[in-house]
Parts: C-alpha cells; structure tokens; sequence
C-alpha cells in the first residue's frame, strides 16, 4: 500500500468541513453565559499612562468590568523568549504604540467594543526611538540607557582577513538591502476563549505548539501547566504568528478566572497588527569578491535588524543563507540586532532565511553581472558539497539536479543576458533565478495510535494544522504504516491533551511526525498482538509474539485463520489497543547537515509607460526528500513563492515617527491577491533522505519563500537595468 497512498495527490480530509462551516475556528466557539471582551490599544509610542477615564465606560450597556493598569488582572511575564516580556496591564509604562492598555468585557461583542470606544486616556509621552538607522552602529549614540546595539559575530571562518581577500578577488559587489515592517496577515485574526471549570483552564486559541501555549498560559496565570489545556483542531494560518501566545490568550483566560464566566476575546484585524508579533525591519549589506571565471573568495553579510525592546525574534538572516550556501575559503557574518520602542516581533514566514536570501541572492545576480557570467553558471561554479568551513557534507542534496530541471522546465538557455533585452508592446520582459535552502531540523514528536473494535484507527498528536494540511498527511502516515485505506483512519490533532507532538515550526512538523507515527504503529500493533496472543477468547491464545504477523489490519500465524483487529478486539471484548511512538528530535546528526532545497526561475514583466511590475511565470523545483501529499506539498510551495511575491512587490509597513505603524489593514497593508499570480509551475524531485530520517521526509512548507523574492528583483533588474535593494519594488522605483 505504501507506493500508491504515500506520494499520492490525497485531498484534505477536513476540506468537507471547512467549506461548509463546521469546522470550529476559535473564535467560532460559544459559550453558554459568556462575557466578551474588546480591548483598547495606546496611542503614542513611549511614555506612561497618566490616567485612564473609565467611568462613561463602566456605565456603558452590558458592560461587566474594565480591566486597565489601574485595576489590573493579576498575569506574570510569559516564560523568557516566549513573545513579549512583560504581562498585559500590569503597570502604566507605554512601551510601544498600539499596545493593549485596557480590557472591556460586556455582555455581547458590540457592548464590549462601544465601551471601549468611551475610554479615555492621557498620557505623559516621551520620544521613542523607533527607526532602525536611529539605533545603527555609527548613527548618534542613543541616549536611552541599554539602547546600544546588540553585537553577534556568528561565524568567520577563513584566511587572514575578509579585506586582504577582497582586495585580491577580481570583481567585488559589495550592496546594501533594506526593507520594512511585514505582517504575518494569517486569516484568522489571534482570538482567545477562555473557560474555567474546577480551576483547569480550557482556552479556545490557535496555536503552532499547543503544549507550550499551555504551559505558557500556565506561568502567566500562576498555576501548574497540568491546569491548561489548549484546543484548536483548527487553524486559520500561523506563518509564525502563533508560535508564541500574545497577551489576548492571557487576559482572556485572567478575566474568566475573575468574572467566573467564560470570556471571548477576538482582536480586530487592526488590533492584530501591533498586538501580535510582526516582523521587524532589516538593513543587510552582503559583500562578495571572486575571480574572473567565478571562483567566489570572500562572503560577508552584515545585518542590522529591529530588536523591540518589549521582546522579539533575534532575526539572523545570513545563518542558514550566506554561512551555508555557496564554497568559499572566506567568510564572514556579522548579525546585529537593534533595540527600539517599537511593537514586538516575530518569527514570520521563512523568519532569517527569507530576508537573508533576498540579500544574497540578489548581490549573486549583481555579481554575476559584472563578472559577464550567467547568474546559473554562477551559482554551478560555486556549489558547495560540504558546508563551509567544515568538512560536514549533507544528508542529501540534489541542488545541481534542481538548477537542470528548473532551467530545463523554464527555457533558461533562450534568456537575453543584456537588460532591457525583450520588449513585448508595452512591456519589458525580464528573467532571473535564485536558490532556496531551509534548514531541516527534526523536533520531538510523538503520536498515539488507537485501534477500534469497529476497524477503525485514531491517531492523535498535539501538532497542529495551520491549514497546510498536516491532519491528512497525519492520516495518510498512519495509513501507511498500518496498511489501511484512509477512510479507517480517523486523525486528532491540536490539542496540548494529546500526546506531545511537533510544532507546526520551521517546516518540520510532517518530518518530524513521520517516524514518530511509525513507533506508534509498531508499539500499537504490538500491543494487539499482546492482547491476541493472551486473551483466552482470542484464536491466537498461547502463542509466541514472534509468531504473529500484523498485515492490512490483521493478525495471522502458522496454522491458524487471519482475524481482523476488529474481529479480534470484539471477540476479546476489548474496546481498543493502542501504544505512544516518540522519535527524537535533531539538527544534523554530527556528520551530516540537514537542509531542502531548491532552484527559482521567474520571468516578470515591467510596464515602460508606468513602471508597473508583473510576475509573469515561476517556475520552482525542490529537493525536499520524500513527499508525503503530493496535493498539500504543491499547495505549500505555491504558498510560499505566492510569500515571495509579497515580500519582492508589495508587503511594508512604513513605521512613523511616532512609532505608529501606518497600515492596520489588508487595503493599505498589501498582500498578493489571485490577480497578482501567474500560473506557477512547481516541481519536486524524488531523492527520499533516508539519513534524515528513515521515512526520508524533509521539511517543504517555508522553503518556497527563500529566495523568490531575489528572483523576481533579478528578473525585474533583467528587464529594466534598474536594481531596486529596497523591498518593495513598487512602481515608483522603476520610473
Ligand atoms: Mo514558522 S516562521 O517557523 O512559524
């Protein structure tokens, strides 16, 4: 069975239920008595609350209770690292704009927001320090105490020194690449419902790690994890904006406890934008010297990125880009991280690896152009077979195999290398290319697997389903390893009750489940084969357990019948048998490195009367080991290149001097709409990594992300002969 069903294009088996609306969103459960809130963000970007003016509120229709610094709910910091690192209301300090200063709960959603709408506050402001050049080494030095930059030299492996080796390199390209705040714009705005009973927590919420959210629920509510439990079966989007929980799953749960009702607490699609963590800005210069033929000699990628001061992801975008990508005998990384009063930030969409690629990607192509040489043959010429400064090769990597196919499938060879070398009527038509590398780590997992009386099978994990698919390939894994048809397979995901699966995490949720479902098929089949073999009842009775064969869902021996495990768990009155199967997690294994990877081939078109740039065709062909879905896999990486279109045309949030951030909405905050995407021709090859794992399934979902942005910005400088290194490249750039 595991040819046909593994691989296979398999449709979502909760596609049913959430084209037709059965399937429960967080914000979709409601509760008998439920209070709901609605809260109230700051408007300046640093400073202390004076005074909050609740009154007209408190007397506002069906308005239960306000919750503000000055009548807190008692919330400790989340655990250290887990998103911001401060709890909610607890003091008047105002730490960036848009922050959450105060909770309404009323009696129905409208009570709760018109309340809202009656709060006043008054401030004492301060300037906040807010722009990523402001905080830069070499800028004037902040005068905030602790506002110095953050240094991490990562990595510098090598000869003497980067300037001796660029000075004796042939052609250098050294560019600098800036671009702003980007949202994760996940289609299920962050909502939290909360209820208690007998001092255990439920909270409603969707999350890329149930366990974890509890236990982070747990600390901010003072009480031991084994009290939360956190549910969402479904999930409408995470791109890493539910890695960590924000101060809605918090206050939710805290004004439950202290109304003793369940709370509903949706935030506003604008709310979201700065109550939830966002990706900061970056500024990178990536320097590279090579020979004449394109032997490269020094790579250097330095990176400046926003570091809130409230907490936020420590972006490091050359780590696993410019330190792993290409051979050269020197190399350096210098990754800064900036403190500024800005609103949190977050892992988003390919987090270090999306920006890094965009940077080097981009000064390869500006490399292989002053060198007169194909940007492909570039690439070929520098292809590393073990990762740079070390003699560790990789588990598996087919990138060459990925650079043929993908300029065979594209028509590479028929590119005009000149600029502005192909005009069709009012457009000028360019090409370009770029790598994609993820890393491809393996977390923990482990799955249950439930053998039923009525020939079904449950398996069940904490993992969740952002919506990529991960309850069918869970179902499809299990199927395979018990040989049964998908439709006896039932699959419960998302709930930290679970046995503690994968975060749905750095793409490694479905690598990292797929051994782990494979021990717990193993230990529950043998655990039916215990009860057949010791169960008077069974035909099996008295035999050795080596004896017994599991196959397609039965149990056999020499000299007897084949019984099914639904006949046999009948015939033994045994309602089911079932096992936990764990796997390990890992980064490498020592000797070898695990990444995907991946070759882009982009043709866009740029209007010559208006500047406006089109993506035209895509082409994307991956080497991510073994493909579970063959349906959900393309899905993933027309996903992430659709990422790469936002991030290359249109995705910024311009930051204010106030600290404000401009856009608090899909009409202003612009995201790829279906107008925007080409057909895209995405192709994956057949190499199963076997040293990864013994299934051989690598991480796919975020490697489609890295690297077409600096596609599509080649293909635009093909076009044009204009090299835009500020994202986004809007029309205004190319006039
Ligand atoms: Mo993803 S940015 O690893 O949640």
């Amino acid at each position: 069975m595991s040819g046909e069903l593994i691989g296979s294009e398999t449709a979502r088996i909760d596609g049913p239920a959430k084209v037709t609306g059965q399937a429960q969103y967080s914000a979709d459960h409601t509760l008998a008595n439920m209070a709901y809130g609605y809260v109230v963000l700051s408007t300046i970007g640093r400073g202390t609350l004076r005074e909050l003016d609740t009154a007209a509120a408190r007397r506002a229709p069906g308005v239960v209770a306000v919750y503000s610094p000055f009548d807190p709910l008692r919330l400790n910091p989340p655990p250290q690292g887990f998103g911001e690192n401060f709890a909610a209301l607890q003091d008047r300090r105002v730490r960036y704009h848009g922050q959450i200063i105060a909770l309404v709960l009323a009696d129905s959603f409208e009570q709760a927001r018109d309340g809202a709408a009656l709060v006043v506050a008054r401030y004492d402001s301060d300037t906040p320090n807010v722009s990523l050049p402001a905080g830069m080494p070499g800028a004037n030095p902040p005068t905030r105490q602790g506002a110095s930059p953050a240094r991490s030299t990562v990595l510098a492996a090598g000869v003497d020194s980067l300037k001796t080796a660029l000075s004796a390199s042939t052609a250098t390209v050294e560019a600098t690449f800036t671009q702003g705040a980007q949202h994760h714009v996940a289609m299920e705005p962050h909502a939290t419902v909360a209820v208690w009973r007998d001092g255990r927590l439920t909270a409603y919420t969707g999350s890329q790690m149930p366990p974890v959210h509890a236990m982070s629920l747990a600390v901010q509510l003072g009480i031991e994890p084994a009290r939360v439990r956190v549910v969402c079966p479904y999930v409408g989007g995470g791109f890493g904006s539910r890695v960590v929980s924000w101060s809605e799953a918090a206050l939710a749960a805290a004004a439950a406890r202290e109304l003793d009702r369940p709370v509903k607490l949706v935030l506003t699609r604008e709310q979201v934008f700065t109550a939830v963590g966002h990706r900061g800005a970056i500024t990178q210069t990536v320097t590279l010297g090579a020979s004449a033929d394109g032997v490269l000699n020094a790579v250097s990628h330095e990176s400046d990125a926003v570091m809130p001061a409230v907490g936020g992801w420590p972006m490091l975008p050359a780590q696993d880009v410019s330190a792993v990508l290409y051979k050269t005998p020197n190399l350096a990384v210098d990754q800064r991280l900036v403190p500024l009063d800005v609103p949190p930030t977050w892992a988003m969409r390919a987090p270090n690896e999306a920006p890094g690629a965009f940077a080097l990607e981009t000064a390869m192509d500006e490399l292989a152009v002053s060198l007169d040489m194909d940007p492909l043959q570039l690439r070929l010429r520098n292809y590393a077979t073990a990762v740079p400064g070390t003699t560790r090769p990789w588990s598996s990597k087919h990138l060459r195999e990925c650079y043929e196919v993908g300029a065979e499938r594209f028509g590479w060879s028929k590119r005009r290398a000149r600029p502005r070398g192909r005009t069709e009527g009012q457009w000028l038509v360019g090409t370009g290319m770029a790598t994609a590398i993820y890393p491809a780590g393996r977390h923990p997992a482990g799955a249950r697997i439930r053998f039923h009386d009525d020939g079904t099978v449950t398996v069940a994990t904490s993992t969740s389903d952002l919506g990529t698919g991960a309850t069918t390939a869970v179902a499809m894994l299990a199927a395979d390893a018990l040989q049964l048809p998908m439709r006896r397979i039932k699959a419960e995901l998302g709930d930290s009750a679970l046995p503690n699966g994968a975060p749905a995490v750095g793409s490694a949720a479905t690598g990292s489940l797929a051994p782990a479902i494979r021990a717990a098929a193993q230990a529950a089949i043998q655990a039916l084969v215990n009860t057949a073999i010791t169960h008077p009842d069974s035909p099996l009775h008295g035999r050795q357990a080596d004896e017994v064969l599991y196959r397609n869902g039965y149990l056999r021996a020499d000299g007897s019948d084949a019984i099914s495990f639904s006949a046999l768990l009948t015939l033994t009155r045994t309602s089911g048998a079932e096992a936990v199967g764990n796997a390990e997690g890992r980064t490498g294994d020592g000797e070898h490195a695990f990444h995907s990877f991946g070759a882009h081939f982009c043709e866009v078109r740029v209007n010559r009367f208006t500047g406006e740039p089109r993506v035209s065709r895509f082409t994307t062909v991956v080497d991510v080991g073994r493909v579970v879905n063959a349906k959900t896999t393309r899905s993933q990486l027309v996903g992430g290149i659709i990422f790469g279109i936002g991030h290359a045309l249109l995705e910024t949030n311009p930051m204010e001097a106030s600290g404000r951030l401009a856009a608090g909405n899909l009409g202003e905050y612009l995201v790829p709409v279906n107008a925007d995407i080409p057909d895209l021709d995405v192709h994956w090859l057949d190499h199963p990594d076997t040293v990864y794992s013994p299934f051989g399934a690598r991480g796919v979902g975020e490697l489609g992300t890295v690297g077409s942005a600096a596609a599509i910005g080649n293909a635009v400088y093909n076009a044009t002969g204009i090299r835009i290194r500020d994202l986004p490249i809007t029309l205004d750039k190319l006039l």
